[in-house]
């Protein structure tokens, strides 16, 4: 029974998932507050905690007339915190009071109407538990119903986090080629927001936050995130006397939305979850309900990709793509992608965008041959497309240029070059399904790489277009994967400018960062595979010295890293060696053996600074474990010397590579000497190691 009514409460509902408990009512005054957000109660236990008040305050800790302990604290009244929502009405008019109408419940879902009849503005609540997932998805609805409503703010909903005496936050944070950075410190009184506007979930932050004060495999974490792929804002708020909140929802500050009568705004889902078992727990919870509730394709095997955009740059020729194709099969390879450079007059980032058909010099046949031959080569075949672009310099801004983001008397300003489409006008969102399904159909493709380059400017004629831009990207993906079932998506953004919830549900992979210097995407991993899973991460072995960093890293070292996650191979092959190419390959080979277990299974982070010092991750899947160990740099004073997995049966025994037998309880308290860790040397070892249960 996930969502039941409190007996003996009013208007008192309490939300059960397999591990926890989420009471709240919707009170006289009209406030909903949360009573309770932790581990799963029992009946008679909620009957107590809802309504527990001491000595005048909840017995969570929050002051009764205090905003922090609201779902959806309105800009209106005593509050003096961070709204959630924020109205204008008719006259200039704020403050919004709204008044408890009506709620529904079916299994797994609530929806609390509330109103201000005063001046026409209809907000529902809406929550939704599933049997199988501790997360809640809470998210909102707003209606202007007799008058004009101007929403200055509206959020998918307030979180309050139970006190805790010295909460300490976990975010990432970054920028391009230095994504999802782990950000972890005691979180200050006051007011920390991430945020994004860019128009994109951005390379600068990433839309969740933990609170707790936990370790990676102990203690409780609560976390929020927002499924949105726009602009966002996620504030937690921490008062002098302790209590905490976050508050999330789309938008940024000082946009204005307008609703005339009988329009509505739906805001997307802000996920919560409280889990026990610190960071890694948490992570295995997001990354199961993404397997479970978002993504398309969660039991799909990923294919071992190649992309040519190290290899050839601009500089794309049906020779060049064949060339590489073939190099690419021999090693192993299973999808094809062609990158940036093949359509209208791209031969460099100033000119082309927009303009979607094989660039007539370099295919003047088109690219029917070329897909033809990659599948004959045993290979899927997938193109680079980056819609929602288009240069100056094109026939498709030539013929539209009011297609673009911009208000009349001001700059255009450009970035990389280009310019944003309006994906919010109708005529733009016609144009680019037309020539993605053609593109889809006339060349069988399997997968797009769907790119997006550069953040919002000028971005006019109207505050929606933030919303609208994002849902209309969505509706163009979602239609695409209707029409053609076999279609994959990767979502990229300049690297990993695009990654959450909301791209999640309509694309399989996200490109996690232009950075493929080995060492510097362990942490940026790290950072991802705290909410996303594995399976979703898309990680290429380039050329060294990296193009990025200039850094030299071996050939093992840097396919280690990248098998953490979805494999790919992303260098120029027609320079590598044939002791290179014949390694390659066993890395691919040994790779295909693995990845069941390290795309599907439970991630344990090891330990260590990813990238700084010895550090590891490992996968358990059914009865295999994959550990993949890596020690950047010799030195031979620093301990530990034995890695200790997680996650075993204490009483199983598991078989190594040489067939040696461990008991569980061995690998996780004594260690296991995994030669990266254990012997000195050179820098940059790794190692990959299986193990297997014995039955
Ligand atoms: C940015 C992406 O992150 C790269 O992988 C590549 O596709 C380029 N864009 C192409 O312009």
């Amino acid at each position: 029974m996930p969502v039941v009514a409190v007996e003996g409460r009013p208007r008192t509902w309490a939300a059960h998932t397999p591990s926890s408990t989420y009471v709240l009512s919707a009170e006289e005054d009209g406030r909903v507050v949360q009573w309770y957000w932790g581990p799963r109660l029992p009946a008679a236990a909620v009957a107590e905690v809802a309504g527990d008040r001491v000595s005048g305050r909840f017995a969570s800790g929050f002051r009764p007339d205090d905003d922090l302990v609201e779902l959806l604290p309105v800009d209106g009244g005593r509050r003096w915190g961070v709204p959630s929502l924020q109205a204008v009405y008719e006259g200039g008019v704020r403050s919004v009071e709204l008044t408890f109408d009506s709620a529904e419940f079916t299994a797994g879902r609530l929806d609390l109407v509330l109103l201000d009849p005063e001046y026409g503005l209809r907000v529902v609540l809406h929550l939704r538990v599933h049997d199988d997932s501790d997360v809640i998805e809470r998210w909102v609805t707003a209606t202007a119903t007799t008058g004009p409503v101007r929403l200055l703010r509206l959020d998918s909903g307030s979180w309050p986090v139970p006190e805790r005496a010295d909460p300490v936050y976990l975010g990432v944070a970054g920028d391009w080629a230095l994504e999802t950075q782990p950000h972890r410190g005691p979180l200050p009184v006051g007011e920390t927001t991430f945020t994004s506007r860019t128009g994109t979930t951005s390379h600068t932050a990433n839309p969740w936050i933990m609170i707790g004060d936990a370790g990676e495999e102990h203690g409780r974490v609560y976390g929020v995130a927002l499924a949105w792929s726009g602009s966002w804002r996620l504030t937690a708020q921490r008062r002098a006397e302790g209590e905490v909140a976050i508050t999330a929802g789309f938008g940024h500050d000082g946009l204005a939305w307008d609703l005339a009568p009988g329009e509505s705004l739906e805001t997307p889902p802000a996920l919560g979850l409280v889990t026990d078992g610190g960071y890694g727990a948490a992570g295995r919870a997001w990354h199961d309900y993404a397997r479970r509730h978002v993504l398309p394709h969660p039991r799909e095997v990923r294919p071992v990709l190649y992309n040519s955009w190290e290899a050839t740059w601009f500089d794309v020729t049906e020779d060049g793509q064949l060339g590489l194709a073939r190099r690419a099969a021999e090693l192993g390879v299973e999808l094809f992608v062609v990158d940036d450079g093949w359509f209208g007059g791209r031969v460099d980032d100033r000119r082309g965008l927009g303009d979607w058909w094989p660039n007539p010099e370099r295919f003047p046949d088109g690219m029917r041959r070329l897909f033809d031959e990659v599948r004959k080569l045993g290979m899927r075949a997938g193109l680079w497309v980056e819609p929602e672009m288009v240069n100056p310099d094109s026939d498709l801004y030539r013929a539209h240029p009011d297609w673009v983001l911009h208000w009349p008397g001001r700059r255009r300003d450009t970035a990389r070059n280009q310019l944003v489409l309006n994906y919010a006008r109708p005529e733009v969102r016609e144009w680019a399904l037309g020539w993605l399904d053609r593109l889809a159909g006339d060349y069988r493709l399997d997968y797009f790489k769907w790119d997006m380059n550069r953040s919002f400017t000028q971005a006019g004629p109207d505050d929606l277009l933030w919303i609208g831009h994002t849902r209309g990207v969505y509706a163009i993906m979602d239609e695409l994967r209707a029409r053609h079932r076999g279609l994959r998506i990767e979502s990229c953004s300049g690297g990993g400018g695009r990654i959450d919830f909301g791209m999640l549900r309509r694309t399989d992979v996200v490109w996690t960062s232009d950075n493929t210097d080995a060492l510097e995407r362990q942490r940026i991993q790290q950072g991802y595979s705290h909410l996303y899973p594995a399976g979703a991460m898309s990680c290429w072995v380039t050329d060294s010295p990296n193009p990025i960093t200039g850094r030299r890293v071996p050939l093992r070292y840097r396919f280690h890293v990248a098998m953490a996650g979805a494999l790919g191979v992303g260098g120029n092959l027609g320079e590598w060696t044939a002791g290179e190419l014949a390694e390659a390959a066993a890395h691919i080979a040994a790779y295909k053996e693995i990845r069941p277990v390290v795309q599907q299974g439970r991630l344990y982070r090891l330990g260590g600074r990813p990238g700084g010092e010895r550090s590891a991750v490992q996968y358990v899947h059914e009865d295999r474990v994959v550990v993949l160990a890596y020690n950047p740099f010799t030195d031979r004073r620093q301990a530990p010397w034995r890695l200790r997995l997680a996650g075993l049966e204490p009483e199983a025994r598991y078989r190594d590579g040489d067939g040696r037998v461990w008991h569980g309880t061995t690998l996780m308290e004594h260690g296991l000497a995994v030669p990266s860790w254990w012997s000195s040397g050179d820098d940059y070892r790794s190692d990959l190691v299986v193990l297997t249960r014995e039955p």
